[in-house]
């Protein structure tokens, strides 16, 4: 219906060219620029101050991290964009009434959720998610996460699902599935090659073609393929010296004409540097806004740096993102979600992804037993990580709660003593930590050996948590957190020797963000369960897991390493800061850096399976309480053809109900420049298998699943020869294999883009 020039209004797609006419050039600005943040906590000056008029426009939702403007004779609003991966974070409270809270599930967080191999149930989750979003008037969930975890240190791998990106991206897209199928949009995060804190703002990444391809942009091809997100995120680095918020190349040459991306690009909050050459970059809204932004895209419309064909260009990009927003659809939010819905969802999904390490005769544990449980971390656990993942939750079910209602007898004595010295060590913490900062551990008391010989007597069981936690802003440490700190190691040691000399067993659990040193102490521990963080049920989770209610199918999504040295990244983790450089005075902006990927495309298991190291748990391991037996791999499609479909059969042979994690890797036939000796390439979770049940799974995989990136063509090529199918245990182990021929080189893509 043709609109007269007076009232014309975005009413769908259709209308977006008519409404990009009708505006004015100062209306297009503010709408590529968010309407600015303000973050409680920050000494003033740190963030560039938003523009005035927006300041006393009130928060529709107060808490959430960003909201564009809005332009009310066009008939459009403003969009509301809220952290993030493990539940939505907004302020618990408004306008301190103590008596309204505006709670969210925190849910697992993604590296728990990539353990579970399960695309099902992560979008459950994010089903979840999205609605709790929608029911609190937020149109995008500025996540999932997904950078590659490159290094163990990495402070935010808790937020990021895999050292493998074909796992990543799987993992992401059905996230990005499950929010959307809401009618809530999502940020796929940080495009790309930012694994790591350190001087994030003014970090150069150096990297080779090939590791962007096969790596560090695969998992973001995948989800865009898999997922179609409304939004992808740029991220704060460099790659090999340009912003990645003001590459062209990158989000416009691969992004969309590449990959066909069709939704919006954002950018990381005050992210980048000229915000001309963003939008001539195609990455079309500049979050969260401030000021000098919009005064400076105004300025490069005058100065010819900024044409106006490009800045319609991103404000039709971002009015499709507004088109397709349950604000603009007119959604009746209650601001009551289904909190209670939720916390049932995370309590099954956190348990079913958890990782059993070792087992020797140690669990499960039926109920009433007689539980010893040490570790302040049993007693305070780690939900999930801090910084922008974090989330404002209503309460978190620690594990000591959990196995009382689980029926089993714990040692009053212990659990008084832990509640006095917790809330005496709380109380010595920094009052009101800023968003950035991660407070530091509680210190494990000096154990008193004869009260835990006494216990070892009387009680069954020891179970010990070791916590730890990290969060945006910072990267980890070696010494006292990816090693354990002394005052942990000899609390294993007395509680070990004292429980086997009366022979008892002794349970680890991991409530951990990322991964930590497990060989030198592995054997104080009869059995080690990894529960990462797993969200607000989480001892519910772990008590699910140590009763048997559930049967632990968790595989792991990154190696453990014998030792940080012999992580291929660690020499040169987390890179150097530039001589000369300076932050301007911002600590939040860090200072100019770089660091060289020079491990090239042997990240993880890629690089320790072809070095030939030892890892102490290997990618995909993982132990259930039962047992698994498998038919050889048969190509069932015709020779030659894609996509390639592998069957398998699974029998469990063991004498409980479980599910097992298939692993197809691909071991491909060598080549001068190098390669993998085998990279995972599909996967598949079975049902769950009663004792004799059998399940054939179907795998599917592509060419381009068999190709790899060559530098010199800038292409994707299969190589002629005989690729090995085998179906793993884990990356170091193979359970059985057929074989699959190519006769000749094929070129799947070629003249691709060089970042
Ligand atoms: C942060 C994070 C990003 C987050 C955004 C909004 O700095 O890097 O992941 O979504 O800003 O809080």
């Amino acid at each position: 219906m043709a609109q007269d020039k007076n009232n014309i209004r975005l009413t769908d797609k259709q209308s977006i060219p008519r409404v990009v006419a009708a505006m004015t050039a100062a209306e297009k600005v503010s709408l590529v620029t968010g309407m600015g943040l303000k973050i409680e906590g920050l000494p003033p000056g740190l963030l560039p101050p938003g523009d005035p008029k927006d300041d006393d426009i009130p928060e529709k939702v107060p808490g959430a991290a960003g909201r564009t403007h809005a332009i009310p004779r066009l008939g459009i609003p403003t969009i509301i964009l809220s952290d993030g991966p493990a539940g939505i974070r907004i302020n618990p409270y408004r306008n301190s009434d103590s008596t309204k809270p505006y709670f969210a599930t925190g849910f697992p967080v993604a590296t728990l959720l990539a353990s579970s191999w399960d695309t099902a149930l992560v979008t459950q989750i994010g089903k979840a998610m999205g609605k709790e979003a929608l029911e609190y008037g937020i149109d995008v969930i500025l996540g999932p996460g997904m950078n590659l975890q490159r290094n163990p240190l990495g402070g935010r791998n808790f937020e990021y699902y895999s050292e493998d990106p074909l796992l990543t991206g799987h993992m992401a897209a059905a996230m990005v599935r499950g929010v959307q199928s809401t009618g809530v949009g999502t940020s796929i995060k940080h495009f790309a090659a930012n694994n790591q804190e350190f001087n994030r703002m003014q970090l150069n990444t150096i990297v080779s073609q090939r590791a962007l391809r096969e790596l560090y942009l695969r998992g973001f091809q995948l989800a865009v393929k898999h997922g179609q997100p409304w939004t992808v995120m740029s991220s704060y680095n460099k790659i090999n010296g340009v912003y990645t918020s003001e590459n062209p190349v990158l989000l416009k040459r691969i992004l969309r004409d590449e990959w066909k991306f069709k939704g919006t690009v954002i950018t990381d909050w005050f992210g980048g540097t000229n915000p001309a050459q963003q939008l001539n970059a195609w990455n079309n809204l500049l979050m969260p806004g401030f000021y000098a932004q919009s005064q400076a895209l105004l300025g490069a419309l005058q100065d010819g740096s900024l044409s106006a064909q490009t800045l319609d260009a991103n404000v039709a990009a971002i009015l499709q993102l507004v088109v397709q927003s349950p604000v603009f659809k007119k959604y009746k939010y209650s601001d009551k979600p289904d909190l209670s819905a939720s916390a049932a969802i995370v309590r099954r999904a956190a348990a079913e992804s958890m990782v059993l390490l070792k087992n020797d005769s140690a669990l499960p544990i039926t109920a009433p037993g007689k539980i010893a449980l040490f570790g302040v971390t049993s007693y305070k656990l780690i939900a999930g990580g801090t910084g922008s993942g974090d989330v404002n939750k209503a309460y978190v079910t620690d594990l000591d709660k959990a196995m009382l209602q689980g029926g089993y007898v714990l040692d009053a004595g212990l659990q008084t003593e832990y509640g006095r010295y917790i809330t005496e060590k709380t109380a010595q913490l920094p009052k009101s930590p800023s968003l950035f900062s991660t407070p530091p551990p509680i210190p494990e008391q000096q154990p008193d050996s004869e009260a835990i010989s006494r216990l070892a007597k009387y009680m069954d069981v020891a179970i010990i948590t070791i916590g730890r936690n990290a969060g945006e802003g910072s990267d980890r440490n070696i010494e006292n957190d990816f090693l354990l700190r002394e005052d942990e190691r000899t609390m294993l040691k007395v509680i070990s020797e004292a429980f086997h000399a009366n022979n008892k067993k002794v349970v680890v659990v991991l409530n951990i963000g990322g991964v930590i040193e497990t060989a030198s102490w592995r054997q104080y521990a009869d059995a080690i369960l990894l529960a990462w963080q797993p969200g607000q049920e989480g001892g519910s989770s772990i008590a699910d897991v140590i009763s048997g209610n559930i049967n632990p199918s968790g595989r792991l999504a990154a190696s453990f390493p014998m030792q940080y040295t012999d992580v291929p990244s660690s020499a040169g983790f987390p890179g150097k800061e530039l001589p000369g450089g300076s932050n301007n005075g911002n600590p939040m902006m860090g200072k100019p850096s770089e660091v060289q990927y020079t491990e090239d495309i042997y990240v993880g298991y890629r690089g320790y399976t072809t070095n030939n190291i030892a890892t102490a748990f290997p990618f995909g391991y993982g132990l259930s309480y039962t047992n698994f037996t498998y038919s050889r791999p048969r190509v069932t499609s015709a020779p030659g053809v894609a996509p390639i479909r592998v069957a398998v059969t699974v029998t469990n042979s063991g004498n409980r109900p479980g599910r097992e994690v298939v692993q197809l890797y691909v071991s491909a036939p060598a080549i001068k420049q190098g390669r993998p000796v085998r990279e995972l390439k599909a996967f598949a979770k079975t049902g769950i298998l009663p004792p004799g049940g059998k399940e054939t799974v179907q795998l599917t995989l592509g060419m381009s699943d068999l190709a790899w990136f060559d530098e010199a063509r800038m292409a994707w090529v299969v190589t002629p020869g005989t690729y090995k199918l085998e179906i793993g245990a884990n990356a170091e182990m193979v359970i059985t294999s057929t074989e699959y021929k190519i006769g000749k080189e094929m070129m799947l893509e070629k003249n691709l883009a060089a970042l």
